[in-house]
């Protein structure tokens, strides 16, 4: 390993502005700046993201500099997510990074954000490989077959909605406040798991469909409400643990099929949805079960953050994965 690479790492995707600095692999700081704007308008507003991540992007960088104790000449490289994400958040990223690398005559490093939540499990732990990875975001579900730090296989995918996507439209429908997993963790924590029954689309292979599970809550809910318009106030905390319940199922029996195929024993969560506390110990209990050693980040690490974009910044400096200063980012590209 090389010693004393400290890697100034930005992130900017979505709805977080977040830096970080790193040394040699190893987290100096890591500021997240969230973004309450959006709260009132139950989602994400792509311009009002843009605008707050250019009014963030200085101070949070500043604050991530100090807490490190790193001064700005002895940064080896600036990392920044050139994608998936938000393009107008993502460009304030882009362009922060570019001129700071430019300013500082140092190189950077263009990281794809589901990349770099994989790879946040190499923060504070070293799982050897093959290592197989669920990724659960907003945006994304996948499971990842990871031969090393930079090989990786997309071997499984939601062909709809992401499982984060789901849990937040049904906190929406359950009149809850935005972003609706947290919440729905929180409450499904009262709740009767088996009380309720919503539909669970089978696809083939190890991909997905969370569509249908949005669409069944809703029509349960709107027989319901005829009934008792008073339904959804006198059940939440099932209405929350079932339809928690099926989307961990439809979640864990792939990967589950997944390690078996693959024979993999190392296997853990990653991405928003990984701080889900269902999902945490379902795959713990999926750990006893089949013998595997599982790895769940650290709270701060699953949601989005700049550490995991200094991690695999890290190991693209090591393998002198550099960008140019012609590099833009994209709200789509794949990575393997
Ligand atoms: O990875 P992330 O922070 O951002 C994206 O890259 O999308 O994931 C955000 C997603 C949101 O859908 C949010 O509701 C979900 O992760 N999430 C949770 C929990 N915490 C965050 N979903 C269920 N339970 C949680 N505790
Ligand atoms: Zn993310």
């Amino acid at each position: 390993m090389a010693d004393n690479i400290h890697i100034l790492a930005i992130e900017s995707s979505c709805d977080e502005t977040s830096a970080a600095v790193i040394c040699d692999g190893r987290v100096l700081s890591n500021h997240i700046a969230t973004q309450k704007v959006h709260e009132r308008f139950g989602g994400v507003v792509p311009e009002m993201a843009s605008r707050a991540h250019m009014q963030n992007i200085i101070p949070v960088v500043d604050i991530a500099l100090k807490d490190s104790g790193v001064a700005k000449r002895q940064l080896s490289a600036v990392a920044f997510t050139q994608s998936p994400g938000l393009i107008g958040s993502l460009m304030v990223g882009t362009a922060f990074a570019k001129s700071f690398a430019q300013a500082l005559q140092i190189p950077l490093i263009a990281v794809h954000h589901m990349q770099a939540h994989v790879l946040a499990h190499f923060i504070d732990a070293q799982p050897p490989f093959p290592f197989l990875c669920l990724t659960v975001s907003g945006g994304h579900t996948q499971i990842v077959l990871c031969r090393d730090y930079l090989d990786m296989e997309v071997i499984g995918e939601t062909m709809d909605d992401a499982a984060g996507e789901a849990f937040d439209k049904v906190a929406k429908m359950l009149g809850l406040p935005y972003p609706g997993g947290p919440m729905v963790d929180k409450l499904a924590a009262q709740g009767d798991p088996l009380r309720f029954k919503f539909a669970a689309a089978s696809m083939p292979g190890l991909n997905f469909s969370f569509s249908g599970v949005k669409t069944s809550v809703l029509y349960f809910l709107q027989a319901q409400k005829k009934a008792d318009p008073d339904f959804i106030q006198n059940n939440l905390n099932d209405i929350c643990a079932s339809a928690q319940h099926t989307i961990i199922q439809m979640l864990m029996s792939k990967l589950q099929r997944a390690a078996r195929e693959l024979n993999i024993k190392h296997v853990g969560i990653a991405g928003g949805v990984s701080a889900n506390s269902g999902l945490r110990t379902a795959l713990k209990q999926a750990g006893e079960t089949h013998g595997w050693t599982v790895y769940i980040p650290k709270f701060e690490y699953c949601t989005d953050n700049a550490a995991m974009i200094g991690i695999t910044g890290y190991h693209k400096y090591l393998k002198g994965q550099f960008a140019d200063l012609t590099a833009s980012p994209s709200a789509r590209a794949s990575w393997t």
